[in-house]
């Protein structure tokens, strides 16, 4: 085979074969492939698609490039939760542990934040002592023990999506919606769970900037999942603005931990208890929303989700003593207040704009491997849609770098107030998953 023969075919707009993509996904992790005809390949996959068996192939080439976990031992239905990414979203760390007190069993692997969103990993990390590079038997043990245990994405697995997202990031290459569904859907398969939950946001701080294109993205994720098998829903989620009031390491974890506790922002509230609803039904824990929502209240009001998250610190070497107390966790040197200057309403928070000051406070990372700030971010004072009058605090900036007042404007920039009533937009807009006939089913939130 020939791969000037594949780039041209696909720039003709073709439909490559199966053993075309598997000598193009091979060749490269071979390194016989150069970097250069690579990313002529996904340019021309980026300008002229692809179908969905090309993508459903492109998915097993890339499955197969690495190795995949049998999580077999583990009894019960595993289930696995992934978010495109945005700003404030600490969801997998409130969650996790509520839908792991009520048996749901998570075999999880994260990733770190880079430039403007988060990474679990990193918030994860801000706990003292916690480790979340475990080895396959400890990750297993955990699981087993607790219900529970998230790590950093495994090397071996998937070997193609490193090589290819690399590159992909520096060719102007990433929003290619078949190309992002099988970088994400290739993860999750190898990560071995029988069901996954997507969370696929949209708006202003997320990949998506469309609900129209995250829903592109949504149905053919669902579709990859369910070619292979896996009980695969998506959620379509707003990143219009940040999710939560904290963004930041500690913060949110202190904002997770205060929403097993019961004090949780209502937005947040809102997207864990309909993310948890859809993997106790995917997990066969519940057949019936009403009671599995709840029985995740109930775990929210008598601390048994909590307990869970508490158990899976320890079990990886996090010191629970912070979770007790809250106010254990180091402050940051500096804190600036951001005050309204007019009265009205908050019509809209820019959250690509917040999790870019929050990277600039510390709080990120501007490329791989810079050191972050975790106690570094922002705190939220007001949402949209809530009434707010001239000097109010809207937000709080946290740094431990001197130079950073500067950000104060542009945070207050970030927020726009109207005159005019807004309404409380939904965090969730809609539940997209496969009927029995293979039709799509979207439950509007
Ligand atoms: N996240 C991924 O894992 N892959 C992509 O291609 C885009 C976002």
């Amino acid at each position: 085979m020939v791969m000037t023969e594949i780039i041209e075919r696909k720039k003709r707009g073709e439909e490559l074969t199966k053993e075309e993509i598997g000598f193009f996904i091979d060749g490269y992790c071979r390194e016989e492939i150069p970097d250069y005809q690579a990313s002529a390949l996904l340019m021309a996959i980026c300008l002229k698609g692809m179908s969905e068996r090309e993508t459903f192939q492109l998915t097993q080439a890339m499955l197969d490039s690495g190795k995949t976990l049998d999580l077999s031992s583990i009894p019960g239905i595993k289930c696995d939760k992934h978010s495109t990414g945005g700003v404030g979203d600490k969801t997998s760390l409130a969650l996790l542990p509520l839908v792991a007190s009520l048996g749901v069993k998570v075999a999880k692997m994260s990733g770190r934040g880079l430039g403007f969103t988060g990474g679990t990993l990193d918030k994860l990390e801000s706990i003292p002592g916690m480790r979340i590079s475990l080895s396959p038997s400890e990750f297993f043990a955990t699981v087993k023990k607790v219900g529970l245990s998230i790590v950093g994405q495994n090397e071996e697995l998937v070997l193609a999506d490193k090589k290819l997202y690399a590159l992909r990031d520096v060719t102007a290459t990433v929003d290619s919606i078949p190309l992002i569904a099988s970088s994400i859907m290739s993860k999750k398969l190898a990560s071995g769970s029988d069901c996954i939950l997507l969370d696929v946001k949209y708006g202003k701080g997320a990949f998506m900037s469309t609900k129209e294109e995250a829903e592109e993205l949504a149905k053919l994720m669902v579709k990859i999942g369910d070619y292979f098998q896996r009980d695969t829903r998506a959620e379509i989620t707003s990143m219009n603005q940040p999710l939560g009031l904290a963004i930041g390491n500690i913060l949110e974890v202190v904002e997770a931990v205060e929403t097993l506790q019961g004090k949780g922002p209502q937005d947040f509230v809102d997207l864990i208890l309909h993310s948890g609803v859809t993997m106790l039904l995917q997990a066969d824990v519940y057949s019936d929303p009403k009671k599995a929502r709840a029985a995740l209240i109930r775990n929210i009001e008598n601390g048994k989700g909590l307990e869970v998250f508490k158990r899976f610190v320890q079990a990886q070497g996090g010191d629970v003593s912070y979770l007790d107390d809250l106010a254990k966790f180091p402050t940051a040197l500096y804190s600036y207040e951001v005050h309204s200057v007019k009265n009205g309403y908050v019509k809209s928070i820019d959250a690509m704009e917040l999790g870019l000051i929050s990277m600039e406070l510390g709080a990120g990372r501007e490329k791989k491997g810079d050191s972050i700030d975790p106690t570094a971010g922002i705190l939220l004072s007001r949402k949209v849609g809530q009434e707010v009058h001239k000097g109010d605090v809207l937000m709080t900036l946290y740094t431990e770098r001197a130079d950073r007042k500067e950000l104060v404007g542009r945070a207050l920039n970030a927020v726009e107030v109207s005159e005019e009533e807004v309404p409380v937009p939904p965090v969730v807009e809609e539940l997209i998953s496969l009927t029995p006939t293979k039709e799509f089913h979207i439950e509007k939130a």
